[in-house]
């Protein structure tokens, strides 16, 4: 027996860790993992910009120690990558990490003592939910409306909790797949000003846009600069395994989550930091990413087609404009996590939502990833889950 942290000791692994370890499984049509498609990533690329660095008069100095902010060529490529999404930022407002991921559990680490309430959107991302456990953090949920966050609950539990952080995935949300509107963002800016709380703006989705409007960023519309920290990471748009990420806020922040960066793994591998810098000026970033868009706005018109022929009616399920998810609900007396077992033994995997609640609730609901699998697998994985869904409602209406 060993005597773990407190701030592990609680810390068990989720359902859907091992969900995605059974998806591994060839038979299995997963639905489950936030993955892009293999097919997408840019395997030939990255291997060309790779060789030629290696090969190259500074080849010695990516095998070298660097600075922790980043590597300086790849912090003036992100200043002009941040520039074109309308977000103005320079060198000493941007730090990167190793995949968004460790930006949240840096910001965390910033920021959090024990005890500490972080708001969060219920649902959320489940790996932020484990991020703030790790920091003894209580996540409280706010409720949702269409538009967003419901602001009233929002003004309530800013009042009450006076938290330092609010968490928020406001873009093709994972797992909603839902878009705040512009109002939406204004007014959640207005009132964490006012609360002096911060937000961290998650935004790994925001360049997976399939059709709609743009909304921007909520960085964009920060004005004072000093509200919201933006995290946005290169995993779903380039290449998750070179875990390349920034975040973008106010320096004074940026210099706590360097600190904090440079007591875990003192920087990010200078060799993805430089492919990603060469993948960026080589202007390979926005020609891939159209070729991907095809790919996944393909995957989700076929998925969304599947559900509309076969799912049954009682179950409800969005539309997004963007990313990787389609959220479903099923009628309140279900209970997706004791259907799940079922569903694999049928070879098809989901995510199930009660993972992503701060509070546990949403029972009733799931996360669908369409990235992942061909229409053809599509087709087949919605067929079976809607037979599944409909057995299940049949055997309750029947008694
Ligand atoms: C909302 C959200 N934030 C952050 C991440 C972390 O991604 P990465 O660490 O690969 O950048 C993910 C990954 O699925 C995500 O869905």
């Amino acid at each position: 027996m060993y005597s773990f942290s407190d701030k592990l000791k609680n810390l068990n692994g989720t359902a859907t860790r091992e969900i995605l370890k059974l998806t591994a499984r060839p038979d299995m049509i997963s639905f489950a993992g936030g993955m892009p498609a293999a097919e997408c990533l840019p395997c030939d690329t990255i291997a060309e910009i790779a060789s030629e660095i290696l090969s190259g008069k500074n080849a010695a100095s990516v095998l070298q120690y660097g600075q922790t902010e980043g590597r300086p060529e790849l912090n003036a490529e992100l200043v002009g990558y941040l520039s074109s999404a309308g977000i103005t930022a320079d060198v000493e407002n941007i730090q990167v990490v190793s995949g968004g991921q460790q930006g949240l559990d840096l910001l965390c680490k910033a920021f959090i003592n024990k005890g500490d309430v972080i708001l969060v959107e219920n649902p959320t991302y489940l790996a932020f939910l484990q991020i703030a456990k790790t920091y003894e953090a209580r996540a409280i949920g706010v409720d949702t409306t269409a538009d967003g966050l419901d602001l009233n609950d929002l003004e309530i539990k800013l009042k009450k909790h006076r938290p330092k952080l609010l968490y928020v995935v406001p873009t093709f949300s994972n797992p909603t797949g839902k878009t705040y509107t512009r109002e939406n963002r204004e007014s959640i800016i207005a009132l964490c000003k006012t609360y002096g709380t911060v937000i961290i703006e998650d935004d790994p989705y925001g360049r997976l846009r399939y059709g709609g409007e743009l909304v921007p960023t909520m960085k964009q519309l920060d004005k004072s600069g000093e509200t919201v920290v933006y995290v946005t990471s290169f995993s779903k748009t380039v290449a998750p395994g070179l875990r390349i990420a920034l975040c973008c806020g106010a320096a004074e922040i940026i210099r706590k989550v360097s600190i904090g960066k440079q007591g875990v793994d003192v920087q990010n591998p200078a060799l993805c930091q430089m492919v990603i810098a060469e993948y960026l000026k080589r202007g390979y970033f926005e020609k891939t990413l159209e070729k991907n868009i095809a790919v996944y706005r393909a995957r989700r018109d076929a998925f969304l087609a599947a559900l509309d022929k076969y799912m049954p009616k009682d179950v409800k399920y969005n539309r997004p404009e963007g990313g990787l998810f389609i959220w479903a609900e099923l009628p309140e007396y279900m209970d997706s996590a004791e259907i799940l077992p079922e569903a694999l033994e049928k070879s098809v995997a989901y995510i199930q939502g009660n993972e992503f609640f701060a509070d546990g609730s949403g029972r009733n609901t799931l996360r669908l990833n369409f990235s992942n699998s061909n229409e053809a697998r599509i087709e087949a994985g919605v067929k079976i889950l809607s037979e599944l869904f409909a057995t299940k409602i049949k055997e309750r209406n029947n008694g």
